[in-house]
């Protein structure tokens, strides 16, 4: 009770100014991601959590003793926090309905922008953060941390020399072996697929966004079927799936299929993520970095250890560092990356709802 009237009486108060040189963040949304990204914030150098902003006084709380070493300023209205003059740059970590309204407000205001993904779940307000991000030039990184993966990103980089051969189909899955808890604190959003964008925009979004990398390409079309097939009104009123499978034709040819469901028990083999991308001389599973050529005497080979990275960190440096260096084009994810992701996502999932292949240009949206 003591620290809440304390948190209730700071709210509103401006941030100290950093000292010089410093960067200050402000954290929108402190719930489970936004908090566990705030560690990545604290570790770097010259770096302090100016301001944190929730509409949940238990989130506020606990992010404000985790910050105490930063003291940071404490909002309810996130519009506070991105006026506050200590922030420089916004993390945003509200439910993904949120995420444009609050990126194109900080972007607005100068901020430079963390938005974690997916960027946005309609193809109209991605469009329109893309308008606002072109005119403010600021450093933009979405948080689909698998792009900061060295191994992935060489692994990715030799395909494209052509290790393969021709790209020629993608296969990928997101499996998981049960529901989402049904009262976790997410809970309150997560199953509306209005809020989320349903388990495809919310979730594979990075899975998808791995396969536009590797196809190095955006879908052209798109078809599937799926639904709430385990779990159909339950949590009562739930409209987010728990299991589809989604074939995409890409602009270059490139075909991917591709599954997700909560239901995959745990000792049927296959479960998990992975990624085999096929070519014309053989493929690679992006998960192990393995190479398999094509032909009866071709052996496995990996093509790059493992390295332990905490990808998290890995990617809140790298937007760190586009600020310092003052090159937005250095970030791992940038919002064209983000955009293409949740782009892909969307237009699996509509055309799964309207049961009908759709097309990229039916997104309505130029990038
Ligand atoms: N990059 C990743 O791997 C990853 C992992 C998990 C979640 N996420 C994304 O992070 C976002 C948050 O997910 P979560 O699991 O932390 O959910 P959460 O419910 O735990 O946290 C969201 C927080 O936002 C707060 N909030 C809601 N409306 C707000 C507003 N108007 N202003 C300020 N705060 C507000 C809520 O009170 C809550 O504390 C989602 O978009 C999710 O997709 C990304």
């Amino acid at each position: 009770m003591i620290r809440r009237n304390f948190l209730y009486s700071a709210a509103g108060a401006a941030a100290a100014q950093n000292p010089s040189g410093q960067i200050g963040v402000g954290m929108v949304g402190v719930g489970n991601r936004g908090g566990y990204v705030m560690k990545s914030v604290m570790a770097q150098t010259g770096v302090r959590v100016a301001a944190i902003c929730d509409i949940k006084p238990d989130r506020l709380d606990k992010a404000a003793s985790a910050a105490a070493r930063d003291n940071p300023a404490v909002y309810r209205d996130y519009r506070a926090l991105i006026d506050d003059k200590g922030v420089n740059a916004v993390h945003i970590s509200t439910p993904c309905d949120l995420h444009v309204e609050h990126a194109i407000a900080a972007l607005k205001a100068g901020k430079h922008v963390y938005l974690e993904k997916p960027v946005g779940i309609t193809p109209a307000s991605i469009g329109e953060l893309v308008k606002v991000a072109r005119q403010a030039n600021r450093v933009i990184q979405v948080g689909q941390q698998l792009r900061s993966d060295p191994r992935m990103r060489k692994t990715i980089e030799r395909i494209h020399q052509g290790v393969i051969g021709k790209v020629v189909m993608i296969k990928a899955q997101r499996h998981a072996g049960d529901d989402l808890p049904h009262d976790s604190s997410s809970a309150d959003w997560f199953f509306d697929a209005k809020r989320s964008g349903d388990v495809i925009v919310e979730m594979s979004v990075h899975n998808l966004d791995v396969c536009n990398w590797a196809a190095n390409s955006r879908p052209e079309r798109a078809s599937g079927f799926g639904g709430a097939l385990v779990w159909p009104n339950d949590p009562l009123g739930r409209t987010n799936m728990d299991g589809y499978t989604l074939s995409y034709e890409y602009a270059n040819g490139v075909k991917l299929s591709f599954s997700q469901v909560f239901f995959h028990p745990r000792g049927l083999p296959g479960n998990g993520q992975y990624w085999y991308v096929y070519g014309t001389e053989g493929a690679v599973d992006l998960g192990t970095s393995t190479l398999y050529p094509r032909g009866r005497d071709g052996k496995p080979q990996v093509l790059f250890p493992e390295e332990k990275v905490d990808l998290n960190l890995a990617h809140v440096t790298s937007f760190i560092e586009a600020i310092r260096t003052s090159s937005p084009s250095s970030v791992s994810a940038d919002l064209m990356v983000g955009a293409h992701g949740a782009l892909t996502a969307i237009l699996g999932r509509d055309a799964i709802y309207g049961k009908k292949t759709l097309t990229w240009s039916d997104l309505g949206v130029e990038l």
